[in-house]
């Protein structure tokens, strides 16, 4: 098989996780344990620092979101990340997060990264195989899509978690129709300013929806407006 981690790399990946577990980002096992095994560093285009906590450029105005968000979310969707469980990850960018779902649900699970930008949905496909999670996309269980994300991915609803990477004006109807009961999305929402909004699918089919944290993503948009710079 073919080495696409060096010592060097594993290490200072651990070392990032490390830092996030010193400060309080981390505070799970399993989340610290699924980020060590998903080397940041493949995710990333050559010549960008990987192991750094912050949002780094990937090209066509997106971002691959900084470790702290990405260990924000994945705490806040833990207990719906079960093995078994299926999993959305809408904006999947580098494919870093789908990779880390699919980890969580495991091989009888399901984790579905949908992406508009084909390029980058290209590009997250040779990020995945070259990672831990490598196995569980040629198995099937983990699949990435070009697509709006907007619409969800009604294929393997209902969800046991959604993540959106993108902030949306308002939370898309789709995504909370594709949510299962007992289910959970996680979603920036607003425009300039920005909410972490956790949505809770109650088992009676209620929603609850209340405010993590104040964020900073780019758009959930079109593909021509995210291209013309919003
Ligand atoms: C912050 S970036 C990437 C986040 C990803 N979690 C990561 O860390 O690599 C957000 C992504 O959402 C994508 N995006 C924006 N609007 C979208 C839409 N309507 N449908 C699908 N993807 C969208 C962008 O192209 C971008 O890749």
């Amino acid at each position: 098989m073919e080495q696409f981690w060096t010592r060097d790399s594993i290490d200072k990946n651990k070392g990032l996780i490390e830092h996030l577990r010193q400060y309080g980002v981390i505070r799970s096992n399993k989340v610290a344990e699924v980020m060590e095994t998903i080397d940041r560093g493949l995710f990333v285009p050559d010549g960008i620092p990987a192991y750094v906590d912050t949002p780094m450029q990937i090209g066509y105005n997106a971002t691959i979101s900084a470790p702290h968000m990405h260990a924000m979310c994945l705490e806040l969707l833990e207990n719906n990340l079960q093995p078994g469980m299926h999993a959305l990850d809408v904006g999947s960018g580098t494919g870093f997060l789908t990779a880390c779902f699919a980890m969580m649900v495991g091989p009888q699970g399901r984790a579905v990264g949908v992406e508009h930008i084909p390029e980058l949905l290209a590009t997250s496909i040779e990020n995945i195989q070259k990672s831990q999670a490598a196995q569980l996309m040629k198995g099937g269980s983990l699949s990435v899509h070009v697509g709006d994300g907007r619409l969800g991915w009604p294929e393997f609803a209902p969800y046991d978690a959604i993540h959106v990477g993108a902030a949306a004006a308002e939370i898309p109807q789709p995504l909370i129709d594709q949510l299962k009961p007992g289910g959970r999305m996680v979603i920036p929402v607003g425009n300039l300013f920005q909410d972490l909004k956790v949505v809770d699918k109650k088992l009676d089919g209620l929603i609850s929806i209340r405010t993590e944290t104040s964020v900073r993503y780019v758009p959930l948009t079109s593909r021509e407006a995210q291209l013309r710079g919003y």
